[in-house]
């Protein structure tokens, strides 16, 4: 007897229907029909099967936290780390770990089965590792969250940031990261760099640094980054994070970066959202949009993943963690509008991702985590434009999250019977 039986998915790239089935947690069969039964069944209708989105940079520690202590009125990548430094002190536990449930059923419900969060570990405390620990366990079931000890206010700039990262790592916080163009020179982020890289090869552990978040075009630590971890044998194992300074760089220091950037395998981390509405800020007009180079990435074959960064915190005042969102702001932003651009947008939010977390067992293969969302959609280009209803939401081949399907277009605008538009109605 099988757990679950899927029938009539449209799987991403398979150019015919297909029955899936799982059992144990596991996919265990896909064929154009299967005979058996299952436990549960689902027909798909011929609907979108896709692995599960994940979400390669957030912030779980300071998501909903929106106007505490007040709005971040000017916008800025800076006023959103005074505010973030003046409330965090003032967090208990079970604020942390309120916010952070409250985050992960959104994340569920949107079929966001994998996070990678930074954890700000300046608090001497270290209050938001213990909850966000603590968190990871409580949540396991339902999604994998994997913690970055993130020293938000710069390794050297802050005098205990150090020890308090090791500690964390003793914790069991699990990838190094790091903020280079917020330490004090350029010469201390490039020395932080290479220290916290040399932290995370000898505890054998992944990194992902918020590198170069800022307009400024001399901001160059994803070149420190990427040499460090060539030189350290850390291919494949190293992320950076924003890397919005690549927008405003000189042409051809960029194609070169870009090569050096393939050589170390580096995982680039963009947050449409988020720097869409950061960046630029000085700017007059013509006013930067602050993205990083993704196309330029996707075509020299970097693994490229994009990353909602915060929900409703004092940096991102809107947000309900929907990867599709992320995806959509992506694709205008980055002017991803080829066929095989757009569809290279859906796997920045699901299997490059997955890559770049190196989460084991990912996908829809035979022996793959039965982990899946059935969206109402007939392709992924869809799912984007539609950012569509996650019909079914399967996780270990049980359904934990399901919401109704739209009955039309005019459903999914949110109208139950009618529009009246311009004193129009219509039917
Ligand atoms: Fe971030």
């Amino acid at each position: 007897m099988l757990d679950l039986i899927i029938r009539n998915a449209s799987i991403p790239d398979e150019p015919a229907l297909l029955d899936i089935a799982c059992r144990e947690g596991r996919i265990v069969e896909r064929a154009a029909h299967i005979d058996g039964q299952a436990e549960t069944e689902i027909d798909a209708k011929g609907y979108l099967v896709s692995p599960p989105f994940v979400d390669s940079h957030f912030h779980m520690d300071s998501t909903l936290t929106y106007g505490r202590p007040r709005v971040n009125e000017s916008g800025t990548l800076l006023e959103g780390i005074r505010l973030w430094g003046e409330l965090k002190s003032t967090l208990s536990s079970d604020d942390f770990e309120q916010r952070a449930l409250m985050l992960c059923r959104w994340a569920v419900a949107k079929g966001n089965l994998a996070i990678r969060s930074h954890v700000d570990i300046s608090d001497p405390s270290l209050t938001a590792a213990h909850v966000l620990l603590s968190v990871k366990e409580k949540v396991k079931p339902w999604l994998d969250l994997q913690l970055v000890a993130f020293p938000q206010d710069g390794l050297y700039r802050h005098p205990d940031a150090q020890k308090q990262l090791e500690q964390s790592l003793d914790l069991g916080i699990d990838v190094v990261g790091g903020i280079p163009h917020f330490e004090r020179s350029y010469e201390e982020g490039r020395q932080s760099v290479e220290a916290l890289c040399r932290i995370a090869a000898d505890r054998g552990l992944m990194v992902d640094m918020h590198c170069d978040e800022t307009d400024d075009p001399s901001s160059r630590h994803i070149e420190t980054l990427a040499s460090t971890s060539i030189q350290l044998g850390m291919h494949g194992r190293v992320s950076g994070s924003h890397l919005t300074s690549m927008h405003s760089m000189d042409d051809y220091f960029a194609d070169k970066l870009l090569g050096l950037m393939h050589e170390a395998q580096i995982n680039a981390i963009a947050c449409p959202l988020i720097n869409i509405t950061l960046q630029g800020r000085k700017d007059t007009y013509p006013k930067r949009r602050g993205m990083t180079r993704v196309k330029e990435m996707v075509d020299k074959g970097i693994n490229c993943s994009f990353g909602h960064d915060c929900v409703m915190d004092p940096w991102y005042a809107a947000g309900s963690h929907d990867m599709l969102e992320v995806a959509h702001m992506g694709l205008h932003v980055a002017q991803m509008t080829g066929t095989a651009q757009a569809r290279s947008v859906y796997d920045a939010i699901t299997v490059n991702p997955a890559r770049a977390l190196n989460l084991v067992n990912y996908g829809l293969s035979v022996g793959c985590n039965a982990d899946m969302v059935i969206l109402q959609a007939a392709g992924p280009i869809e799912a984007i434009r539609l950012r569509a209803t996650r019909l079914f939401v399967i996780r270990r081949g049980k359904i934990i999250s399901k919401t109704p399907a739209v009955k039309s277009e005019v459903e999914m605008l949110g109208a139950t019977q009618q529009i009246t538009f311009a004193q129009t109605e219509i039917p």
